[in-house]
């Protein structure tokens, strides 16, 4: 197991449509092995594989309860939202887009189905916090980030705010050669 390298934007795979699973072998288990370690280790609560650099349709998501106790942890492949009910919004962040927070029109209940490591089907209702990381990993199977949500002027601001952070980075690296 491997604790990988979280992409971030305006990295363009972010931007891709990931494809579907179609091996179930132990490859694929493995990978999903390092994506629950990539996301444990940077305190997230979902995991999308594209945002590891595989355009693959992989998710991984735990959240915790009122009590801030962690959930089940979920592995689904090829997850598709096939019922919905009710809106929610909240302030969602993002791993591949850190320091922006968004509200996103969401359902509040879904039902998602998709498959197991194995390929067998995966089933579930979900609401609240759980249904909102699900259709927002889904998100970023379809390419999607928080910043196609907000505002072309917002967007180029965040913009403009990575650039020049990646610009510091590089200049506190040069001061420590
Ligand atoms: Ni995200």
């Amino acid at each position: 197991m491997a604790i990988r390298n979280i992409l971030t934007y305006p990295n363009p795979l972010l931007h891709r449509v990931s494809e579907p699973i179609q091996q179930f072998d132990i490859e694929l288990a493995h990978l999903a092995q390092d994506m629950v370690e990539t996301m444990k280790h940077a305190n997230g609560i979902g995991l999308a594989a594209p945002q590891i650099g595989i355009l693959k349709r992989l998710i991984v998501v735990q959240v915790p309860d009122e009590e801030g106790h962690l959930g089940p942890l979920y592995t689904v492949c090829n997850p598709v939202v096939t019922q919905t009910e009710g809106e929610a919004k909240i302030e969602e962040g993002c791993l591949s887009v850190p320091g922006l927070g968004v509200e996103v029109d969401r359902a509040f209940e879904i039902i998602l189905e998709g498959q197991n490591l194995d390929g067998s089907a995966f089933r579930m209702e979900a609401d609240g916090l759980l249904s909102i990381c699900f259709q927002h990993e889904i998100d970023h199977l379809d390419g999607k980030l928080l910043v196609n949500y907000v505002s072309s002027v917002k967007r180029e601001l965040y913009r403009k705010e990575v650039i020049k952070k990646v610009q510091l980075e590089q200049k506190d690296e040069k001061v420590q050669l």
